[in-house]
């Protein structure tokens, strides 16, 4: 069948990206394209973004976008069709996209106007005639969409939000709905409210046709209190058109066979190949050499993501051989308790503070293993990227991690199907003794090889993830 989606995201590779929704949201539309669809890509226009698009032409514009006058060009990058939304009043300043380091204190609105155009493009279509079908609206920024699709625009889209992390809610003051345009007689439980504010994910989990979530055992936690930051009760009620699709990887940038970013490729009948790697990220880290395990951190440093642990845990690790590479940023006091680790443990622990991507192709294929001891991780990228370059995961078991590593048990290890270790629950003690593990099974090389080859042989593509939308974008329209 096949058809037109808008996505609408406000990050997306290769433009910009703070985390794992820009690699997915950067990833559809080539993963789509082979079965029929067309997706083109709503995102505001920051400073810089549009001299990255070949071909640049208007396709929408409007006199007063909440402020100011804005309008949609439609360029290319790569094989991706973006819609740049530039509205230089919401979108050209400096920092990042949401601030730098506060938030800008206009955040509804900015990402309220870029739900309002893509309800607009779904309502009117663009100047070149092309409508969408389905839009398909990612987290929070994009949540006010199949709010205005439903309550202020007649359009016959259907509607998907996906939920890549519910933590951030879009919250602004109940004052702001006018401001906003939205419908002062749709602040009510079942649409934008949310104990007391409004929330734009509230709204779009409300509004969609369909919602989603990155993996399915991601979409079975948030159902629960524990993880559904509030919107359990309402998850639950749509529980029948919720589903958990999980991710993939890009395997055309993450394959350790043709990176030209590590220092010598390899894959899983060349794998002595990862020594040269691991020698040099060793180096390129001021680390010993050791007989113990290389574990890595490739992280947002934060409580999410169970950072403030690896001080704790990770001493027993270090004295039994292990040595440890971080590279990341983030709050304050783990970066400054990872700070002191490194100094107590000269030679065995070495920190990188800060964002590099082509160092993190050189961690996975440097790296034995790659430590993800995440509270709560909807699906996570890092652990796949570890699967494929033979950095055996090590993670937490939760969300998308419980989906994506086969624990090395005693029976998964006999059966050959073992691909890392994961530990529960999420606490230093637990993830010390999973530590500890990892130890043991990397001293058992034939173990550990045998491991790393059944983790290189996993089909991490975007191939099953993509059939699936568009299994959900067919029957939303059929
Ligand atoms: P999240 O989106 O919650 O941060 P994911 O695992 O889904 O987690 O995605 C994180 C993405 O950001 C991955 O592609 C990861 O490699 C990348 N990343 C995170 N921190 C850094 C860093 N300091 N340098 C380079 N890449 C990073
Ligand atoms: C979020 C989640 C992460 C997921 C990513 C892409 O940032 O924290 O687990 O992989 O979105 O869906």
């Amino acid at each position: 069948m096949g058809g037109r989606v808008l996505s609408v995201a406000s990050e997306c590779v290769p433009l910009v990206k703070t985390g794992g929704l820009a690699d997915v949201a950067g990833a559809l539309p080539g993963a789509l394209e082979p079965l029929g669809w067309e997706m083109r890509t709503l995102i505001p226009a920051y400073p810089g973004l549009v001299e990255k698009l070949a071909d640049a032409t208007e396709a929408w514009s409007d006199d007063d976008l909440f402020g100011g006058p804005a309008r949609v060009l439609i360029g290319r990058v790569g094989p991706a069709i973006i819609l740049a939304l530039d509205a230089p009043h919401l979108y050209d300043r400096s920092g990042g996209p949401y601030g730098d380091p506060h938030d800008f204190p206009d955040n509804a609105r900015r990402f309220a106007a870029l739900s309002w155009v893509a309800a607009q493009i779904a309502a009117s279509g663009l100047s070149d005639g092309w409508q969408p079908q389905v839009v398909h609206c990612h987290d929070w920024q994009a949540g006010f969409a199949p709010a205005y699709m439903d309550l202020c625009t007649r359009t016959p889209a259907r509607s998907v939000m996906t939920i890549h992390n519910i933590a951030f809610k879009g919250e602004a003051p109940a004052a702001a709905l006018d401001a906003l345009r939205l419908p002062v007689s749709a602040f009510n439980r079942d649409s934008l409210e949310f104990w007391g504010n409004l929330s734009s994910l509230k709204a779009g989990i409300a509004h969609a046709d369909a919602v989603t979530t990155v993996s399915p055992t991601y979409a079975a936690e948030l159902m629960r209190p524990a993880f559904g930051f509030g919107f359990e009760g309402l998850l639950e009620y749509r529980a029948a058109d919720f589903h958990g699709i999980l991710n993939g990887i890009d395997t055309a940038v993450w394959d350790p066979a043709r990176d030209p970013l590590i220092v010598e490729t390899y894959d899983a009948a060349t794998l002595s190949k990862k020594a040269r790697n691991r020698a040099a990220l060793l180096a390129e880290f001021d680390l010993a050499e050791t007989e113990g395990p290389l574990a890595v951190v490739v992280s947002r440093l934060t409580g999410q993501k169970g950072m403030d642990l690896l001080a704790e845990s990770l001493p027993d690790f270090l004295a039994s051989g292990g040595a440890l590479a971080v590279l990341g940023s983030g709050e304050a006091g783990i970066e400054a308790d990872l700070r002191s680790l490194a100094e107590a443990h000269p030679g065995r622990v070495g920190l990188r503070i800060g964002y590099d991507e082509a160092l993190s192709h050189r961690m996975f294929a440097g790296g034995d293993a790659v430590l993800v001891p995440s509270r709560f991780e909807p699906c996570g990228l890092t652990q796949m990227y570890g699967l494929a370059y033979g950095c055996v995961p090590v993670v937490a078991l939760t969300g998308g991690l419980a989906d994506t590593v086969i624990d090395a048990n005693p029976m998964a290890i006999s059966d050959g199907v073992a691909t890392g270790l994961q530990f529960h629950p999420v606490d230093a003690l637990a993830f010390s003794q999973t530590l500890r593990r990892t130890v043991s099974l990397f001293q058992d090389k034939g173990t550990w090889t045998k491991m790393q080859k059944t983790g290189m042989s996993q089909a991490l593509g975007w191939e099953r993830s993509a059939a699936s939308y568009a299994d959900l974008y067919e029957s939303l329209i059929a």
